[in-house]
């Protein structure tokens, strides 16, 4: 049986091909510490600190102000709890907004038990948070605004600089998950206005489990990992030496091929939305149609349930719904809900999202094969 096409890269992408030959010196002979003085260690530590600088010139910051992590939910988790419990001191209120990820939203969650206090902005129809909502939920209190760089679902990306701004004004540490916008649009951190980015490697072409968090001089969260000294005395514990080499070489790519490989998602993503839009009624798009991730299509089928739909395509194209029926019940997601989408839309949502290795042939066939489907359904 072939395998299914991917179109959901927004979920995890495959490992590059030279991400794979930059880490394999790294598993196949250069296991040393890099914390070992003697020759074992020397060639880990050079590899360790070269990544940390390929991942700092496309976020354009110094090396010293990356931290590599486990993923995006660690680097979230330092970054939120970090700076919650370093500055508890002058304030417990947090300012965050209603679609983001559970790795930013449950971390929230988790501090209002230690007694801190969050605001959850609303968003508007496209996913947008207003800066001005930020302005108004800003106290005395406030220590940390995190708000996402771009939506994983809908693709909606948020005015972050305007957002930074204000914080700055503020004296407010402004922390932003970036885990889906790193190497599909600029990321670099001074005209973001942030303090604090999150990056997950599975999402740009390189392993899973392994990410960064960018911290700016002197912004100083509290430690994540307590032990031997690592990353600064910040993250305890043995590099994964191999996975970080991943990762510095998936940002090197991401830096050198951005804007080509953006054109051409762009290019794909379009084709599939306007190859359903004519041949499919009663369908809508979610999310901004211009601030938005470039490889991202969020479509509502009317009327059509969203796993009935994966269920009869499964086979040739694999993406992921926004909402599921259990028995009786539709569980929408938080992503939908929040943008008010009407539950007869929402629940036949789609999330396609495209990527460096998918093909005009892929989308061609991936269109007919949703088209025939959602008629089926349709009866
Ligand atoms: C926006 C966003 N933040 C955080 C994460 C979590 O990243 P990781 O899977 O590396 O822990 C994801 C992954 O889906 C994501 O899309």
């Amino acid at each position: 049986m072939n395998k299914p096409i991917y179109l959901d890269y927004n979920a995890t992408t495959p490992i590059a091909p030279e991400v794979i030959e930059a880490m394999r010196p790294f598993i196949e002979e250069h296991f040393g510490n890099p914390s070992s003085s003697h020759w074992f260690g020397a060639e880990p530590k050079r590899a360790v600190e070269k990544a940390r600088e390929q991942v700092a010139y496309l976020l354009q910051c110094a090396s010293e102000e990356i931290i590599f992590t486990s993923g995006g939910t660690e680097s979230n988790n330092h970054a939120i709890k970090g700076i919650a419990l370093a500055m508890k001191d002058r304030g417990n209120h947090i300012i965050t907004c209603a679609i983001e990820h559970p790795a930013v939203l449950e971390v929230c969650r988790a501090l209002v038990e230690f007694g801190f206090e969050t605001t959850v902005l609303p968003v508007n129809n496209e996913g947008l948070v207003n800066p001005d909502d930020v302005k108004t939920a800003i106290r005395a209190e406030t220590v940390l605004i995190t708000i996402m760089h771009a939506n994983n679902e809908v693709g909606t990306i948020q005015p972050i600089a305007e957002i930074g701004e204000i914080a700055r004004k503020h004296d407010i540490v402004m922390h932003t998950d970036a885990a889906q916008s790193v190497g599909k649009i600029p990321t670099q951190v001074d005209p973001l206005f942030v303090d604090l980015l999150s990056i997950a490697g599975h999402k740009l072409y390189a392993p899973k489990g392994v990410g960064a968090l960018y911290v700016r001089e002197p912004v100083n969260p509290v430690r994540f990992c307590h032990g031997a000294g690592q990353e600064r005395g910040r993250r305890a514990g043995t590099e994964n030496v191999a996975l970080i080499v991943g990762l510095g070489r998936a940002c090197e790519s991401a830096a050198i091929n951005l804007e080509q490989h953006s054109v051409e998602m762009r290019m794909l993503r379009d084709r599939l939305y306007d190859t359903l839009l004519h041949n499919v009624p009663e369908l809508k798009r979610n999310g901004h149609p211009e601030l938005t991730l470039p490889n991202t299509l969020n479509i509502s089928f009317k009327g059509i349930e969203a796993d009935k739909l994966l269920e009869k395509i499964a086979d040739t194209v694999a993406i992921s719904a926004g909402a599921a029926c259990h028995s009786d019940t539709v569980h929408i997601s938080h992503v939908l809900k929040a943008m008010a989408v009407e539950e007869e839309w929402a629940k036949g949502t789609l999330r396609f999202s495209v990527g460096r290795m998918t093909t005009t042939e892929q989308i061609d066939s991936a269109a007919e094969v949703v088209i025939t489907a959602v008629k089926k359904l349709r009866g």
